[in-house]
């Protein structure tokens, strides 16, 4: 599947830059990959795969759904850009790492980590202090950097972005963690709290850094300063435009192709045949509109179909001891976008191709 090869991509590029080497294989990786990368290997992936699987959640009522075609993250392929989505995919995969690797860390999987106890006894603020265990975030942001950032192996601009929104991830795992506390003191006064601090949900994460998706910048370079620069010049343009952005903002610099349109020299489906919602109960306001959003808007109309499911229903207990049922049919109704029928007047087409042309 096409995410199993976006994950062979991250390890694969991981293990090159590790091993500086174009010729890679698993076995040379083994023999010679260093113990302690081996070590977080899998978290690494699992880490990838999980931000994806996010991605596909928050964008699944959005013309553009986090294709598979949108996971090639690095320089391997043409299709590189560095759009508002492709902005997602670097920061919600660099959280997934960090927020995996964290996790594990937490729960005693690595031998070198393990809670974050530095501030553990101290007062924290009236009426508690520090205990438990603290998510030790530092661990697996330091690892999570060394695996997804190497990834990135440009030095112009494009891969400053990338590099960018790879940290606006790692920093929003920080910005929604959480602290939690538990109560003590004589029969459960709660005169006296320890807390600690943990990592929230990761679909928190998703919805944080879906927000930076919808508000992201989009970066203008001093194009004369750029075009005329040798390359010292460049990482000075560069860095300049930089350090007017905060880092926890997502950026681009291609505006978005139009996602209703099929493109496949992009990748790019287009919205016709995507499922949409239409009724059903406790819809959001952005999934109530997403039939307009994904046929209407785009040049599409709204297709019904029924599907008929037959299950066991009103069972009954009978003394004793059987359960008699009966058959009942369920009809679930789902809409998808499809193509307008054009209203065919043969008598007409010619006369209204001619006016269109003209
Ligand atoms: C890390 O956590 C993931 C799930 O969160 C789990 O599947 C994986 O096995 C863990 N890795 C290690 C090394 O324990
Ligand atoms: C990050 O990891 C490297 C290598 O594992 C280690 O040398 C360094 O001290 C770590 N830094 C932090 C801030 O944890
Ligand atoms: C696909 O996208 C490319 C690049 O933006 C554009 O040049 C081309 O015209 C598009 N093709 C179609 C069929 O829209
Ligand atoms: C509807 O959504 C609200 C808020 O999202 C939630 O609190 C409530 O439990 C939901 N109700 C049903 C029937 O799912
Ligand atoms: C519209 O298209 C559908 C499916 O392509 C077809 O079944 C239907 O008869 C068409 N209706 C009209 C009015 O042309």
């Amino acid at each position: 599947m096409g995410s199993c090869q976006f994950l062979a991509s991250l390890v694969l590029f991981m293990c090159c830059h590790v091993l500086s080497s174009r010729a890679w294989s698993v076995n040379n990786f083994l023999m010679t990959g260093p113990k302690a990368h081996l070590t977080y290997t899998s978290s690494v992936q699992i880490g990838a795969q999980r931000g994806i699987e996010e991605c596909k959640h928050q964008f699944s009522w959005d013309r553009w759904n986090c294709p598979e075609s949108a996971l090639q993250l690095s320089t391997h392929n043409g299709l590189r850009s560095a759009t508002r989505e492709t902005a997602f995919v670097h920061a919600i995969s660099a959280a997934g790492v960090m927020y995996t690797l964290t996790k594990n860390c937490s729960m005693g999987s690595f031998e070198n980590c393990g809670c974050d106890d530095s501030k553990t006894g101290k007062m924290g603020g009236r009426g508690w202090i520090w205990g438990g265990c603290s998510d030790n975030i530092d661990f697996g942001e330091n690892i999570s950097k060394q695996f997804v950032d190497a990834l990135e192996n440009g030095h112009d601009s494009r891969a400053a972005v990338n590099l960018h929104n790879n940290e606006a991830g790692r920093l929003a795992i920080r910005s929604t963690m959480k602290r939690s506390c538990k109560c003590h003191g004589v029969s459960g006064s709660c005169s006296i709290q320890t807390c600690w601090m943990q990592l929230s949900d990761f679909r928190d994460v998703g919805n944080y850094l879906k927000v930076k998706h919808d508000q992201a910048q989009k970066l203008e370079m001093d194009k004369r300063r750029m075009r005329a620069g040798n390359s010292a010049d460049n990482r000075g343009a560069i860095s300049d435009t930089f350090s007017t952005i905060a880092r926890t903002e997502l950026i681009y610099m291609e505006d978005s192709p139009d996602y209703c349109v099929k493109n496949l020299s992009l990748g790019l489906h287009g919205t016709e045949g995507r499922e949409c919602l239409q009724s059903g109960k406790n819809l959001s306001q952005w999934e109530k509109r997403s039939c307009r959003r994904l046929c209407h808007d785009c040049g599409l109309k709204v297709e019904e179909r029924r599907t008929e499911t037959v299950s066991s229903c009103n069972c009954k207990f009978h003394w004793c001891c059987t359960v008699k049922c009966e058959k009942c049919t369920q009809v679930v109704t789902k809409y998808f976008c499809a193509k307008r029928n054009r209203s065919r007047r043969p008598h007409n087409t010619r006369r209204k191709q001619r006016t269109r042309n003209s």
